[in-house]
């Protein structure tokens, strides 16, 4: 398997303030991983730069085997994001299916219309997530745990090859949270390359291949059962975590 990104001696600054440090770590095509760590230890901030959005201070970023200078729009497309749950008017006049075709944008190019074959991707999209009966409904009108889901049809629509998730299903019920998981398990079961940063730690499927544990700098990285220990958990969070109940990741 060859890296989809990797990150080498990265050090990132928000004006003269450094957020990440020294952070080199590197992700294989098709790998389902997980970014853990306190608030405001750098996730959101490691996301930003592998989209080109800021730049390192220091250090080299590659994507899909270029180095992010040379990082040019049609390789941002195939990158999709989805973030936390953002609020939205109810009466905001949008439909589901302009939703999704917005995901089909970057593809078809904003001011041309959409073609039939887009149109069969929205729906394949929305039948995917489980959402295809909404297809004409305001997006407004729908629970933010079915607003999320739409989100994860739209990345769908974009044919995204990596998606990046910041903490998708904070704020949304434990049975929604599971659906959102069972999604994004079949979309790395179908190999796509997934980064998940996610505080809901149980939530975390056991298809999870690889833990990131940042905290400014990259505190540890290994498989589920090396990081998700009380004492690698209690360093990383500053606090005692125990555990009441045995690790079910542990399989030493
Ligand atoms: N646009 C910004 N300008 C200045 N500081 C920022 C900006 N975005 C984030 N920060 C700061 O950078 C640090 C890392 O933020 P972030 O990457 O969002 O952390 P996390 O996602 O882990 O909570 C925090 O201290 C935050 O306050
Ligand atoms: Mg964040």
């Amino acid at each position: 398997m060859s890296d989809m990104i990797s990150l080498e001696n990265v050090t990132a600054k928000y004006g003269k303030t450094i957020v990440l440090k020294n952070i080199s770590l590197s992700i294989l095509q098709g790998e389902y991983v997980g970014i853990i760590g306190p608030n405001g230890s750098g996730k959101t901030t490691m996301l930003r730069l592998i989209l080109g959005l800021i730049k390192p201070s220091t250090g080299n970023i590659m994507v899909f085997g270029k180095r992010l200078s040379r990082f040019h729009t049609t390789h941002r497309k195939r990158i999709g994001y989805l973030s936390q749950i953002q609020q939205i008017d109810s009466n905001f006049p949008i439909t589901v299916k302009d939703v999704v075709m917005f995901g089909r944008c970057p593809r078809i190019g904003f001011f041309r219309g959409s073609s039939r074959k887009d149109r069969e991707i929205v729906v394949q999209c929305l039948e995917e997530v489980k959402m295809l009966e909404y297809l004409n409904t305001p997006f407004g009108h729908l629970s933010s745990g079915q607003q999320q889901r739409v989100m994860i049809a739209r990345v769908l629509a974009q044919e995204a090859e990596i998606l990046f998730l910041d903490e998708p299903t904070t704020g949304i019920d434990i049975p929604t949270q599971t659906k959102i998981m069972d999604i994004i398990d079949g979309l790395h079961a179908k190999g796509m390359t997934i980064i998940h940063i996610c505080h809901e730690l149980h939530l975390f499927s056991q298809s999870l291949q690889k833990i990131i544990c940042l905290k400014q700098s990259l505190y540890k990285m290994g498989n589920v059962s090396d990081v998700l220990r009380p004492e690698v958990l209690s360093g990383l969070y500053d606090t005692n975590i125990y555990s009441s109940h045995s690790n079910p990741y542990d399989t030493h």
